[in-house]
C-alpha cells in the first residue's frame, strides 16, 4: 500500500506537469491561459501561440498520461488489482493536468492527457475514439465538440471491441467520458450559444 500511495501521488505530479504554461512562458513570454480560452491545453496553445508550441504541448500532455499509467508496472499487482491501480493512476493524472500543482492549480481539460491513458489502457477503442475526434474536427471545426464526441463513444468503441466481458473496462470507459463532459462544461455552453472557437488546423480562417 506505501507503493501505491507513492505511485498514486507521482502520476499526480506527472499529471501536474503544465506544458502549455511553462512553453508559452518560457519560449513566448506569454500565458496562455490569460488568452483565448483561457485553457492551459495544446488547443488553446495553437490558438493563441501557433502550432510549433501547440504540438510539444498535446505530446509532452499525452506522453505523461501514458506514463502516468505505466506507473503500475512499479507495484507487484496482477488482473483486476492491477486495472485499478491503472484506473486510480488516470484519475490522479488527470486531476493533477485539470489541478496541476506546478501553475496555481489552474490548468487544462485534460483531453491530451486522457487519450494518452487511454491508449496505455484500450489502445484500439482509443485509436477509434482519435478517428472520431478528426471526423468531428474536421466537419465542424470545433475542437471542444471532437474531444467530447470522441471521450462519449470511448465506452462504446470499448463494448464493440471487447463486448461486455470486462465490466471494469466499460467503467473505465464511462469515468473518461463523464470526466471530459464536466471539463468541456463551458464549451457545451458557448456551443449552445453559438458562441464556440472554431479552430483550423492547416486552412486559414475564412472572410
Ligand atoms: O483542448 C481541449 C479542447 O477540447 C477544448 O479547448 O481551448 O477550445 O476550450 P478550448
Amino acid at each position: 500500500t506505501l507503493t501505491i500511495g507513492i505511485l498514486i501521488i507521482a502520476g499526480y505530479l506527472l499529471g501536474s506537469i503544465p506544458s502549455a504554461v511553462w512553453i508559452g512562458k518560457w519560449f513566448y513570454h506569454t500565458d496562455v491561459r490569460e488568452h483565448g480560452s483561457h485553457n492551459a491545453g495544446a488547443t488553446n496553445t495553437l490558438r493563441v501561440l501557433g502550432r510549433r508550441a501547440a504540438l510539444p504541448v498535446f505530446v509532452i500532455d499525452a506522453a505523461k498520461g501514458y506514463a502516468a499509467v505505466m506507473l503500475s508496472h512499479f507495484a507487484e499487482l496482477e488482473g483486476d488489482a492491477l486495472f485499478f491501480l491503472k484506473i486510480g493512476l488516470t484519475a490522479a493524472a488527470i486531476l493533477g493536468h485539470i489541478f496541476p500543482l506546478f501553475a496555481g492549480f489552474k490548468g487544462g481539460k485534460g483531453v491530451a492527457t486522457m487519450a494518452g491513458c487511454m491508449l496505455a489502457i484500450a489502445p484500439v477503442p482509443m485509436l477509434l475514439g482519435l478517428a472520431t475526434f478528426i471526423v468531428v474536427l474536421a466537419a465542424t471545426h470545433y475542437v471542444s465538440l471532437g474531444s467530447m464526441t470522441g471521450g462519449v463513444l470511448f465506452p462504446v468503441y470499448i463494448i464493440l471491441i471487447d463486448g461486455f466481458h470486462s465490466p471494469y473496462k466499460i467503467g473505465f470507459g464511462v469515468f473518461v467520458a463523464v470526466v471530459l463532459l464536466i471539463t468541456h462544461r463551458k464549451n457545451i455552453q458557448r456551443l449552445r450559444a453559438g458562441t464556440e472557437n472554431k479552430t483550423y488546423l492547416f486552412l486559414k480562417r475564412p472572410k
